[in-house]
């Protein structure tokens, strides 16, 4: 049964990337399965808005990377991508994995008591529209047997309009980066987590960071050496594509 429930819970120390995209198609309802098979808590997936303004969960703009269809995913509606195939491409085992509604993907993850870090990739030219969408969706139909729910964006446009919709639903910006400025960014568009490439952070810059009251999260790690030494120094949660690789580091 889903319920409205958005807060956002504890978040744990590894979260699966696409799913479990180092051992299934990225970003579909077998990639989520594996990532909790491998005892991944939380999933982060990438999520677009489609023609009719509903919800499907995919990284790029297009889909000829992920799918056998082609094409830009934003002038398609909900009920023309239901019938593409999000998994052949990746092996003959998964053929015919559809690419999920979040509609679909949020049951998914009630029925496996998973969090998510929701990631929105806004359509070009629709950076606040997504933002609202998907926040609206999201307070409207998050279920209650869900963990923890975070939104993840590199946009600040994005996540402004997702301030704005759902005052108070946590929120990440994420960066490969750590610009001038981030303090007051964050502060600004009432983000409680940054989300940075683990390729740009030092001791320093994630003391500087939580110092600060954020928490700081990194993405994407493989290497259980190199996650040790962020969580050292104070890194909170790390994205993997690998989450067996990470659990009880
Ligand atoms: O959450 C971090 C990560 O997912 C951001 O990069 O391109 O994999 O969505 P990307
Ligand atoms: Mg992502």
């Amino acid at each position: 049964m889903l319920e409205t429930s958005l807060a956002g819970g504890p978040v744990p120390a590894v979260m699966g990337h696409r799913g479990a995209m180092g051992h299934a198609p990225e970003n579909t309802l077998a990639s989520i399965r594996t990532g909790a098979a491998l005892g991944a808590t939380w999933v982060e997936f990438d999520v677009k808005l489609t023609l009719d303004r509903e919800v499907v969960v995919i990284h790029d703009d297009t889909l000829d990377r992920t799918t056998d269809g082609h094409g830009a995913v934003a002038v398609r509606t909900l009920a023309e991508l239901a019938g593409v195939d999000a998994g052949g491409w990746y092996a003959p085992a998964f053929a015919g994995e559809p690419l999920p509604s979040l509609a679909q993907t949020v049951r998914l993850l009630a029925e496996l008591h998973l969090g998510a870090n929701v990631e929105i990739k806004p359509t070009p030219g629709r950076g606040r529209l997504s933002g609202e969408v998907v926040a609206a969706f999201l307070r409207d139909h998050w279920p209650r047997d869900a963990r923890g729910l975070m939104i993840s964006c590199f946009w600040p446009e994005t996540l402004a309009a997702v301030r704005d919709t759902v005052p108070g639903i946590p929120t990440a910006l994420l960066t490969f980066d750590i610009a001038d400025g981030w303090r007051d960014q964050l502060a600004g568009l009432g983000c409680s987590a940054y989300h940075v490439s683990h390729t740009a952070l030092t001791a320093e810059r994630v003391a500087a960071v939580r110092d600060a009251g954020f928490a700081l999260r990194a993405f994407t790690v493989n290497d259980p050496d190199r996650a040790r030494t962020l969580y050292d120094w104070g890194v909170e949660s790390i994205v993997t594509d690998y989450p067996e690789r990470l659990t009880g580091l």
